[in-house]
């Protein structure tokens, strides 16, 4: 026998369609099509219908829950974390702010370098548990599905170690996740004059053995002045796509690097930061598949400037917003906060930021099919607000609490 939820006293559906919603790109992106004082229906686990309270179907509900005239959207897709690190690194933030440079701290053996010795240090166990902990505290603030990249292990072990612990996360997750190699992260100190011979690690000894394992979905570069440069990131991720993994590129976060035209040639999936984009690397983004990934919480934390959003809109581009939660540069690991952020710091209007962060963001992970969008079929995670006034007040109530129940699979957590 089927299982019926019926949810009632909707204000608005936000993000619903009878098919999977497409990733939306410019004006599209604050179009979102709608249903007012609506009903949604959940049949075991998943979205069954919806339409106007006018029109409930005729079926035996097993549970009635009212959304007190809230808004209900589908639940954050974060489509960039580093959820999987064994310490914090708040006494970097310190010296950041005391006026280091990521770069300097970066050279003198800290950043990524430091939270690759913790790695190192920590059982496996324990990182499981610590990290299926944040997990669990990102799932209740709204988080639908999310994608988690290694890259703080840097040798074979520990790069092996980080993924087995997603592939973990992935078996025991109510949510889906994707899993994205990033073992071009840095360049581990003893081949710190070796590039070549850690670009030969990565190729034959971490690829191979995570593509037999089936331990990734994606593999990832940082491609940034003082890490790894174009050539290196191009034959990375060409042999990685030779195993089955598509590419996605950390790049421009701090230069223009290079990155963006790489991403066309190769068909990347995404390219991940573009705190520094300018209008010849939107053109090229346009003419592509490619899925821009803008990281507004790394950009505020690292007082960097922020994404050109609106120039991005204007020529007609769309991308998806994350949150880069990592213990470097961007501690956010809520959504909601990454929403204000963008609105207030990008000049998104409330549909766009939304759109940016729920279906965009499950396109980018190849999930638009399940989750995303609402429509008959979807896994049934989605957000119901309390009431609000409108939904510019979501966007501009920055600390109020206005969410008010969050739903995994369809049951109310
Ligand atoms: O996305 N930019 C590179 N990687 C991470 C931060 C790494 C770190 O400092 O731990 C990012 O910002
Ligand atoms: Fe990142």
């Amino acid at each position: 026998m089927p299982q019926f939820t019926l949810i009632q006293d909707i204000k608005e559906i936000l993000l619903c369609s009878t098919m999977p919603l497409p990733f939306l790109k410019g004006e599209a992106m604050s179009a979102l099509p709608s249903c007012k004082n609506s009903y949604l229906i959940i049949e075991d686990g998943k979205i069954h219908s919806f339409g106007s309270m006018n029109d409930i179907p005729n079926l035996r509900f097993e549970k009635i829950v009212s959304a007190n005239n809230g808004y209900i959207f589908p639940s954050w897709v974060d489509s960039h974390t580093h959820l999987v690190f064994a310490a914090w690194r708040e006494q970097e933030f310190m010296d950041r702010i005391e006026g280091l440079s990521y770069e300097e701290i970066s050279r003198r053996g800290g950043g990524i370098l430091n939270s690759a010795k913790k790695i190192a240090e920590i059982s496996e166990s324990e990182l499981y548990d610590i990290s299926y902990t944040r997990l669990q505290k990102l799932i209740k603030s709204g988080t639908g599905a999310i994608e988690i990249k290694s890259g703080y292990g840097l040798s074979v072990e520990s790069e092996l170690k980080i993924l087995r612990v997603i592939k973990r996360l992935k078996e025991n997750s109510p949510i889906p996740i994707k899993s994205t190699f990033l073992g071009a992260h840095s360049f581990p100190l003893e081949y710190r004059s070796n590039h070549s011979g850690y670009v030969d690690l990565i190729i034959h000894e971490m690829l191979p053995e995570i593509a037999k394992q089936s331990l990734a979905d994606y593999c990832d570069v940082f491609c940034e002045k003082n890490f790894f440069s174009v050539e290196e990131t191009r034959e990375i991720l060409l042999v990685a796509q030779k195993y089955g993994l598509d590419s996605r590129i950390h790049t421009n976060q701090f230069t223009h690097s290079g990155g963006i035209p790489l991403s066309v040639e190769i068909n990347a999936k995404s390219v991940d930061h573009l705190e520094e984009l300018n209008s010849e690397e939107i053109k090229l983004l346009k003419e592509s598949n490619v899925i821009p990934c803008l990281l507004p919480g790394a950009a505020f934390f690292m007082n960097c400037p922020f994404p050109p959003a609106t120039n991005m809109l204007a020529e007609g581009l769309g991308f998806c917003i994350a949150t880069d939660f990592n213990p470097g540069t961007c501690p956010i690991w809520e959504m909601k906060t990454i929403y204000h952020l963008s609105v207030i710091k990008m000049r998104l209007n409330s549909h766009q930021a939304l759109s940016a962060m729920t279906i965009n963001g499950a396109h980018a992970l190849d999930l638009g099919n399940q989750c995303g969008s609402i429509f008959p079929s979807a896994k049934a995670n989605f957000i119901i607000t309390h009431e609000v006034p409108s939904l510019a007040y979501l966007a501009y109530a920055i600390n109020d609490h206005w969410i008010s129940k969050v739903f995994v699979n369809g049951q109310e957590l």
